[in-house]
């Protein structure tokens, strides 16, 4: 640990070059809790130019937490569709319609009292008090711990009880005596756009002269990690059923990807005369028509090795089949209205490209047309 970098009110160095010259980005020009409160959502896990069109999209869409509060979870989660990590949408909501219903729309207005919304945790809490009501608490994040790890010379693993409550303490310290919102800012600048990960760029950094990493000549080394236990592979057949100009997709009930609509998902299945045993044991009668490539898709716990498969159904579902499973028949265009999860981007494609095709062909032929709505469902073939 330096005693420099500790001691020496580093934060007015890091303030002072923040406001020099920091990227002018859209929730940077307002002190709206609410909108403060989405940038920092959705600049979790993801990259500041991903962010800005999403933003710009979310509130115009969205104004305030009213509005937010009162719309469809499937528009919500449609503005969302390609920032992942969609539990971030639900609890938006959820916590949209707290503020609008159980605060009369006012926002807390400290870290303690913003921790108790839905989906708000230590770090949210921290950059949106310190950022809209001047609170002077540090918010951490993965750059954030970076930084510090550097400037301070923390070498335990970051994630140890005793490296977090050193960084803890010492921010808090830095954070004194500047204004708390550009503290916390320009921690994230830096970490943006200088304290990168590889290729620091130390030369240019204001707080060289004083970072006990530069000293040392290691900040490519910091922070140090655990060893991550990788996530969970699981192998699934991702199935187009296709019926005349339409696919099924299936709202996804499960905690991953809740409320998002997927194509007909199968773990553990990786060949597809599997797959058609058991869409026959599900009561589909479909006929394998091919395999429409491989994906892979990282999630926090989990990586879903996909394959995908085209079926084609030979008669339609009926109406209580789709609606007991939460299934519908996607259009070309219906597809694209669906909050649809970027792991399936893939299939999605090949799906579009499918449904081109039929437009094109005109119906395929089938063995029965297709039930009206209300029909009897269909029993499971033998
Ligand atoms: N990452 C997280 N919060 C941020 C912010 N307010 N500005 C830029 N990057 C961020």
């Amino acid at each position: 640990m330096n005693d420099t970098a500790e001691n020496k009110g580093w934060g007015t160095f890091l303030v002072r070059w923040y406001r020099d010259g920091h990227r002018d980005l859209p929730w940077r020009r307002t002190k709206d809790p609410y909108a403060v409160w989405v940038s920092e959502i959705m600049l979790q896990q993801t990259r500041v130019e991903t962010v800005r069109d999403y933003y710009r999209r979310f509130l115009a869409r969205f104004p305030d937490a009213h509005s937010l509060a009162e719309a469809p979870e499937a528009d919500v989660l449609k503005l969302w569709e390609g920032l992942g990590y969609y539990s971030r949408a639900r609890n938006l909501q959820k916590a949209a319609r707290v503020v609008d219903r159980e605060l009369s729309g006012a926002f807390p207005c400290d870290a303690q009292s913003l921790r108790g919304l839905p989906g708000i945790g230590p770090y949210t809490a921290a950059a949106v008090a310190s950022i809209v009501f001047g609170e002077a608490v540090p918010a951490i994040d993965g750059n954030v711990k970076r930084v510090g790890s550097r400037v301070l010379g923390i070498r335990l693993p970051i994630d140890a009880p005793e490296a977090k409550r050193l960084l803890e303490n010492s921010l808090r310290e830095a954070i004194l005596g500047c204004d708390p919102g550009d503290f916390n800012q320009a921690m994230m600048e830096l970490g943006a756009i200088l304290c990168l990960p590889k290729n620091p760029g130390c030369a240019a950094c204001p707080l060289a002269g004083l970072c006990d990493a530069n000293r040392e000549g290691d900040a490519e080394s910091l922070p140090v990690h655990e060893r991550k236990i990788p996530g969970k592979r699981v192998d699934v057949a991702v199935c187009l059923l296709s019926f005349q100009d339409g696919v099924l997709v299936y709202r996804r009930e499960e905690r991953l990807l809740h409320g998002l609509y997927v194509f007909r998902l199968l773990e553990e299945v990786t060949d597809p005369q599997t797959a058609a045993d058991l869409l026959r044991e599900d009561g589909l009668s479909a006929v394998f028509s091919g395999s429409m490539g491989e994906a892979k898709h990282v999630f926090t716990h989990r990586i879903w090795q996909m394959r995908l498969y085209h079926f084609r159904l030979t008669e339609s579902p009926s109406a209580e089949w789709l609606a007991s499973r939460g299934a519908v028949f996607a259009h070309r265009a219906t597809l694209d209205a669906l909050p649809i999860p970027t792991a399936m981007k893939a299939a999605k494609r090949a799906a579009q490209n499918l449904l081109q095709t039929a437009d094109e062909n005109g119906p395929e032929p089938t063995r029965e047309k297709a039930p009206a709505a209300g029909a009897k469902p269909d029993r499971p073939s033998p």
